[in-house]
């Protein structure tokens, strides 16, 4: 069934798991997600960016997600808005049907300055009103995606900033974060720790010093009531790399944000990861491979198929590692 985000989120805190967000945009995304989810008896939160309410169109979107509710009834499902960048697009989502939104103030409506504290306060304070009159969960965002290596806000796919950043603007500032959600009521708290969207995240495996995990303790710590969101959260797995390079593609040497760490932020009121890179990655490298090997093949259901498996792979053990067995 459709059910609200906050009482999937409140679940996972009472029983210390977090839940992965999966970004979906087609049919054979969805799917799945939704398999992976039904073999292990999991939680579902899909996910829609701007780009993938634009990509699918929003009828395409509103109904492959009920096609997935009615193709397994029995899978607690979200439906949640990704990165919303202004109250409108949050109330879109809502008039389609979405069951949670995000509101992205952390950067003006334009996605590319970064936007002051008191007009973070003020969009989300209106989506919140907005939203909890009908049910809806909000997620906000605090402090801004970005590189501790480069200090450089992230831009990877047009809602970031490509501006030169202090570690201050980077980092969630623990203080702030507990005013934040005091003024606007938020129900879950997208934090930044050094993480960037796609597959360019980190230099090297990361170290405290560029990924920021002690920062989720300090933040838990000051507001250990609020559901804590990690965005960027995808782990570049290095055998998936391989098989795109070996396959013909061509990637540079780059890490994600390792599993463990993640796991590590679960303990510390992680509640929702998202992640999109990872199956992205997944469904290239199938597909390149089979591209390689059966050159004379042209059915898109051929190529799909495993592009579908191995997406849903990767969901299924991420499922697992975050301890979401049995929570569904
Ligand atoms: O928020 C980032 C997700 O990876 C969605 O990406 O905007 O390209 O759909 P997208
Ligand atoms: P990745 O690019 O690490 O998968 O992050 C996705 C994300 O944060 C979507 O909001
Ligand atoms: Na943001
Ligand atoms: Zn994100």
């Amino acid at each position: 069934p459709l059910v609200s985000m906050r009482q999937l989120l409140d679940h996972a805190a009472d029983n210390g798991y977090g839940i992965p967000a999966y970004n979906v945009n087609n049919l054979e995304q969805i799917q799945a997600v939704m398999a992976a989810a039904s073999e292990v008896d999991a939680p579902v939160i899909l996910q829609a960016s701007a780009g993938a309410r634009k990509y699918a169109g929003e009828s395409f979107i509103k109904h492959l997600i009920q096609a997935a509710l009615e193709a397994y009834p029995k899978v607690p499902l979200v439906m949640h808005q990704d990165h919303g960048q202004s109250p409108d697009v949050c109330k879109g989502a809502i008039d389609l049907g979405f069951t949670s939104v995000m509101m992205d103030g952390s950067l003006e409506a334009d996605g590319k300055s970064i936007a002051s504290y008191e007009y973070n306060v003020d969009v989300t304070k209106t989506v919140v009103d907005m939203a909890h009159r009908l049910g809806i969960t909000v997620e906000g965002e605090l402090g801004c995606l970005g590189s501790l290596e480069t200090m450089r806000g992230d831009k990877e796919d047009g809602h970031g900033t490509e501006a030169t950043m202090t570690r201050d603007q980077l980092l969630t500032d623990p203080e702030q974060a507990a005013d934040f959600v005091k003024k606007t009521q938020l129900d879950a708290l997208a934090i930044a720790i050094g993480t960037s969207h796609g597959a360019y995240k980190f230099s090297r495996k990361p170290t405290g010093d560029i990924l920021a995990i002690e920062r989720i303790k300090e933040i838990h710590r000051r507001i250990p009531n609020t559901h804590l969101v990690m965005h960027g959260s995808s782990s570049v797995p290095q055998d998936l790399l391989a098989e795109i390079r070996k396959y013909g593609g061509d990637m540079k040497e780059t890490y994600g944000v390792p599993v463990e760490e993640i796991q590590e932020a679960i303990k510390h009121g992680v509640r929702k990861i998202n992640i999109d890179t990872d199956i992205r990655l997944a469904m290239t490298a199938a597909i390149r491979k089979f591209f390689a090997e059966n050159p004379s093949k042209f059915d898109p259901r051929e190529y799909l198929k495993p592009a579908r498996e191995a997406a849903k792979a990767i969901c299924k053990q991420r499922y697992l590692q975050f301890g979401c067995e049995g929570q569904g």
